[in-house]
């Protein structure tokens, strides 16, 4: 008996953790690309190597990991389903939730994908891309995408990625690469190289590592195939930046599940795990001060939070000063929202890897980059504390 469990448990093992992962660096200030021809020049032997390990993985359906400007991304090719259900593999998703397929020019939407770009994104992509943006086509009958990529729907996700090392690699490899986020399913996204490595080591053969990701949560997903237009996922781009593309654009209605549609009071619970660390997140809206917003909750949920032992951490950003005496961590976000967005991840992770219970997180304003970071954070917060 023993011996059997033994041996199924080795089994087991070996599935879980079959690759020796490896993470090799990138310097992007070794890849240029010329903005005329999008011709690129590599000015070092390194990068070139690394590029060529992960191109040739690629294109053995392998999945490598790589860095773009939003946050870190598993790649496989979009035209191989044995590659992309590596991902899901790796990853653990569910297998109805679709992907985005990075591109490194315009052309390849058109010369890969055999899809004309609708005229209402044309201002849209002119302005944002490359960029934090993605956009949804319809799949064609020539469109040689990976139905897993879609999840069998009949419209597929694109975005044309700013970060130097992600157009190197998907330009180098000469593929389009279907990518989510570089974690394991239901945590918070990776924005550097150590946190995909601490979610997916022994699962993923390649971990490209091109330092901190610049804007730190994931890209603005848009569908201009519906009128009016729809923002599926606040991301990058702000709202009000595609507002003021005009051409349409200025009648874009937010999709269901994105920030605002919470209810105004607590929500205890939210539809499904995302973003989460594994400590609990309380999120608070309207609090100027930490030292109110935590007591008021704390008084609220008696012995329950305000056990003795409780390890908490306080994410503060704009206006909270001074924390309550008994925090163990306090990580300051940032006061601008380009700051706030790109060290909120990383901030949920540092304060797990610090084993913190409870993690105590002011809130931001939805305008601008916040209505962003409220939509991540109201998916990690385990209850919103809103104050009327
Ligand atoms: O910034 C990003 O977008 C990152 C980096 C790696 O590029 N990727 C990313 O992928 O966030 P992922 O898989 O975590 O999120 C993909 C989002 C999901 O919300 C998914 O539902 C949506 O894009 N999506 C993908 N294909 C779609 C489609 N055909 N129609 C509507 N939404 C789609
Ligand atoms: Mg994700």
């Amino acid at each position: 008996m023993n011996h059997l469990f033994r041996r199924q448990f080795s089994i087991f093992y070996q599935n879980m953790n079959k690759f020796e992962t490896k993470v090799l660096k990138i310097d992007p200030n070794t890849i240029s690309f010329d903005s005329e021809t999008n011709g690129m020049k590599i000015s070092n032997s390194n990068t070139e190597n690394v590029l060529k390990e992960a191109s040739k993985l690629l294109h053995e359906s392998q999945v490598v990991a790589f860095p773009t400007e939003t946050v870190y991304g598993l790649g496989a090719s979009s035209l191989s389903s044995e590659a992309v259900e590596r991902i899901y593999e790796a990853k653990n998703r569910p297998a109805d939730n679709p992907l985005i397929s990075h591109i490194s020019s315009i052309d390849m939407i058109k010369n890969v994908f055999k899809t004309e770009i609708p005229e209402i994104y044309i201002p849209l992509i002119t302005k944002f891309w490359p960029g934090p943006l993605t956009i949804v086509l319809q799949v064609t009958s020539s469109c040689p995408i990976s139905p897993i990529v879609t999840a069998g729907q009949n419209t597929f996700a694109v975005r044309f990625p700013e970060d130097k090392v992600a157009r190197a690699l998907i330009q180098y490899s000469n593929l389009p690469l279907a990518a989510p986020s570089a974690n394991a399913s239901t945590r918070p996204s990776p924005t550097k190289a150590e946190h995909v490595f601490v979610d997916l080591n022994g699962k993923i053969p390649l971990i490209i590592d091109g330092g901190q990701c610049s804007v730190g949560l994931e890209s603005t997903v848009v569908d201009g195939t519906v009128s009016p237009p729809m923002l599926l996922r606040p991301g990058g781009v702000s709202l009000e930046d595609i507002i003021n593309v005009g051409n349409g654009w200025e009648k874009i209605i937010l999709g269901k599940k994105t920030a605002g549609q919470y209810e105004k009071v607590r929500t205890p619970g939210m539809k499904y795990k995302h973003y989460s660390p594994t400590a609990k997140v309380i999120l608070f809206e309207n609090f100027k001060d930490s030292i109110e917003a935590i007591s008021t909750y704390e008084n609220e949920n008696g012995d329950n939070n305000n056990k003795d032992g409780l390890k908490i951490a306080v994410l503060k950003s704009r206006f909270w000063n001074d924390v309550p005496k008994n925090a163990d961590m306090v990580i300051e976000l940032g006061k601008t929202g380009d700051e706030i967005q790109r060290n909120l991840f990383a901030a949920l992770r540092d304060a797990d890897a610090r084993k913190v219970d409870v993690i105590y997180v002011e809130g931001v304003g939805e305008e601008d980059e916040g209505l962003a970071i409220m939509n991540r954070l109201s998916k990690a917060a385990s209850e919103i504390v809103t104050k009327q």
